[in-house]
């Protein structure tokens, strides 16, 4: 199918995953790097400072990889504790000339930077004023933001405030992402005061008076209840509040919903609300990004689940095996919120879970789970363009396997292959796969 004109067609990063380097260029610590050194925190102790991509230093060599893929633009994002070491105060001039520098490279060729202000890497001296609990939070973040505005929002087209505002919870509700409290309470306050931070931004960016579009990502994990039990209908739903809806209610909704308040301030995990918090996510925003990876499937049987997985950052698993419910998952989404504005799938993509090598024979990685997985979802997006739903770019996760958070090295998503000793990248066979499928729709 030929896809609208302008479409884009992408693939998506972030800078802890992939900049790597130590902490060159005078970046400062996240709580990523702290959370790292905690035994068992990371699959094989892996470190963001010293296992991502090297890209801070090789970024001409990934620029070479997305002129090679024909895409036309690439959603990467800043590393807040790399321009502003101390999370507010004085800019770190390395740090702002290295992203000029990424920004300008990709606008030469023809390659639209889709800008992530808040891809989890909190800075560690933020984490220790409080961090997301802090109802200060929104105020760092704004200031932040505004300047990164100041600076580059003159020639970004797309900014994204928070990418999977879930993280949060996980890092302080659950314990496997970073900082790793493992506190309801916090959770649920760090969640709220993210969120709130997130309209913050949307805040300086009108302010700013620049001309691009601002949005959220939020990622959505479908339930599906394995039997029509009322325990298993009811299971599904308690995981949906809490575990997408609780951000989309809040985003494209207006507010929480009753099932959740009602649950949190029976449990005692109730967070401190205010209106002005609410005023700051009912900004209007210009776009939705959905990042899709799997549906979940649930029962209080375990018996019951058939081929459990969930995919993405959150499985036990890892595995993927329903591409096709980004159709469904995308409409139910618009049909919920009676969303008018446009949407971005802003991260899609299969993980392999344990290694993949490269043929000795042909030089490539026979990766057809992958393309398998890909086409079916990108399929579904071609389907939802033809019902005519407002669907205005594709990003793929992600261009080279990386440093995948918790996972460490352990899950592969990249479409090139990274040698962690050299850092040299290899097209895998979905490298290409993806470059013809661009070539075509266009
Ligand atoms: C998403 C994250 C991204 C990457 C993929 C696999 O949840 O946004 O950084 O880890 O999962």
């Amino acid at each position: 199918m030929k896809f609208p004109e302008g479409f884009k067609f992408g693939v998506a990063s972030s800078s802890a995953q992939t900049e790597g380097c130590g902490f060159e260029g005078g970046r400062g610590l996240s709580i990523w790097d702290v959370f790292a050194e905690k035994p068992n925190a990371i699959r094989g102790g892996f470190k963001p400072s010293q296992a991502a991509c090297e890209s801070y230093r090789m970024f001409d060599t990934d620029l070479k990889n997305l002129i090679g893929l024909g895409v036309n633009s690439y959603r990467m994002s800043i590393a807040w504790e790399r321009v502003l070491p101390e999370g507010t105060g004085a800019l770190n001039q390395k740090g702002t000339d290295y992203y000029k520098r990424c920004f300008d490279k990709l606008l030469e060729a023809g390659i639209a930077p889709n800008v992530t202000l808040y891809h989890w890497d909190l800075p560690q001296k933020l984490e220790e004023k409080g961090g997301w609990l802090s109802r200060d939070s929104k105020r760092w973040f704004q200031e932040y933001a505004d300047k990164m505005f100041r600076l580059y929002g003159d020639i970004i087209p797309n900014w994204v405030t928070l990418n999977e505002p879930i993280s949060v919870f996980c890092g302080y509700g659950l314990g496997f992402f970073a900082p790793g409290y493992t506190n309801k309470a916090w959770g649920n306050q760090a969640r709220h005061n993210v969120m709130t931070a997130s309209g913050a931004a949307v805040e300086a960016y009108r302010a700013s008076g620049h001309k691009g579009e601002i949005g959220v990502v939020v990622d959505i994990w479908k339930r599906i209840p394995m039997t029509n039990t009322p325990e298993d209908i009811a299971l599904a739903r308690d995981e949906d509040e809490e575990n997408w809806k609780f951000y989309t209610d809040r985003l494209l909704g207006g507010g929480y919903s009753d099932y959740i308040l009602d649950k949190f301030e029976k449990e005692g995990t109730l967070m401190q609300m205010e209106d002005e918090d609410f005023r700051l996510t009912n900004l209007p925003i210009d776009f939705y990004g959905m990042n899709y990876y799997n549906t979940v499937p649930v029962s209080t049987k375990k018996e019951n689940i058939v081929g459990a997985n969930q995919g993405g950052n959150f499985a036990e698993d890892r595995k993927v095996s329903n591409p096709e419910g980004l159709y469904d998952v995308l409409h139910m989404i618009r049909d919920m919120y009676k969303l008018k504005i446009p949407i971005y799938i802003s991260e899609n993509g299969y993980g392999h879970d344990g290694p993949e090598t490269v043929n000795a024979a042909d030089g490539m990685v026979h990766d057809d789970y992958r393309i398998e997985y890909l086409s079916k979802a990108l399929e579904a997006v071609e389907k939802l363009i033809a019902d005519g739903v407002d669907i205005r770019g594709y990003y793929l996760w992600t261009l080279m396997d990386n440093w995948e958070w918790s996972a460490g090295h352990d899950v592969k998503y990249g479409l090139l292959h990274t040698d962690f000793e050299t850092y040299e990248r290899t097209w895998k066979k979905s490298a290409y796969w993806y470059r013809d499928f661009i070539a075509q729709s266009r």
